[in-house]
């Protein structure tokens, strides 16, 4: 089994793509850490909980990480995910509450108990938690597996500027440090979530499993279809962070390539661009693989045939 550990801002994406790990034998989820991001820590981190509820694995720890970016005011985005960060789904209130101890000493603890080069971290969130991590304990950098993360943006350009994307938006100085840090990262940006549309017929076939799980996807998804589909005039919505999970699963499914990956910090109109040299116009160090796009059949019938599995 391939151990994990989330970091993340449930979020309806996010939390598909939770979901999907705990659904999958092959995945070994050690935690799942919360960061402010869609919404403030104390949702994102009760929306963890609802999740690991939902898929009976209270046995998940969740811990509650970084409630502000490193080094600017917090900027949420309710007018996507609703006022929970969760609506559509009718979910429980938890009856489980967030581990001790902050996100950062878990992720620390966990990395360095377990052998070197086997605990893939997948980030789903800005990267405020992942950065301060690193800049605690820089002996994690080479002991994790790798970063596997959703955010940025090349040929599709940004979803909350027309240079940015909103993960690295948010905290664009801790994207920078984790791009600099040396940990081998994999990149799921905009250019291959964008091709992954929950069309009407996908929504259904989360529906038609049956299951609580499956009712509780199809409902997010269809929330996230009210805002996306006017703001791209598409037939269904982007679906993001579930890339993460299906790239962890079946890098198969994904195409992409090694390249050099800078974040842009000090502009104001292009705070937070990922200036990707897709090309290699410029010799610089490539320091991440990014995923150019995917075959978005073959990610929906793995996602649909994981949520199945569920309660
Ligand atoms: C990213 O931003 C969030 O709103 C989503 O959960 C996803 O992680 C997409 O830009
Ligand atoms: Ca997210």
């Amino acid at each position: 089994k391939r151990a994990v550990i989330f970091d993340t801002d449930p979020g309806q994406d996010d939390a598909v793509a939770i979901l999907t790990a705990l659904a999958s034998p092959e995945l070994d989820v050690l935690g799942i850490c919360t960061v402010a991001g869609n919404i403030p820590l104390d949702l994102t981190t009760k929306n963890a909980l609802k999740l690991i509820e939902l898929a009976g694995r209270t046995d998940v720890p969740v811990h509650a990480g970084c409630d502000r970016p490193l080094g600017r005011a917090l900027v949420t985005a309710e007018h996507v995910h609703g006022e929970t960060g969760l609506d559509g789904p009718d979910l429980p209130e938890p009856a489980t509450g967030p581990g001790a101890g902050h996100a950062t000493d878990f992720l620390i603890e966990t990395v360095r108990a377990r052998e070197p080069g086997t605990v893939t971290l997948m980030a789903l969130g800005p990267l405020t938690n992942v950065a301060l991590a690193f800049a605690k304990a820089p002996d994690i950098v080479s002991r994790l597996a790798g970063l596997v993360l959703m955010g940025g943006g090349c040929f599709e350009g940004g979803n909350i500027t027309p240079a940015a994307e909103f993960n690295i938006y948010v905290d664009p100085e801790a994207a920078a440090m984790v791009f600099r840090s040396g940990v081998a990262i994999t990149v799921l940006p905009l250019d291959v979530t964008h091709q992954m549309r929950s069309t009407k017929q996908r929504i259904d076939a989360f529906r038609a499993l049956g299951n609580k799980a499956g009712e509780a996807v199809a409902a997010m998804l269809s929330f996230s279809e009210r805002f996306d589909v006017e703001k791209y005039q598409s037939e269904g919505a982007p679906l993001h962070d579930p890339c993460v999970t299906a790239f962890v699963l079946d890098p198969s499914i994904f195409e992409g390539r090694q390249i050099n990956v800078e974040i842009e910090t000090g502009s104001a109109l292009a705070r937070g661009m990922t200036v990707a040299d897709y090309w290699g116009v410029t010799d610089r160090p490539k320091n991440a693989f990014w995923v150019r796009s995917g075959d978005s059949d073959r990610f929906y019938q793995l996602l649909t045939e994981r949520i199945g599995r569920l309660p």
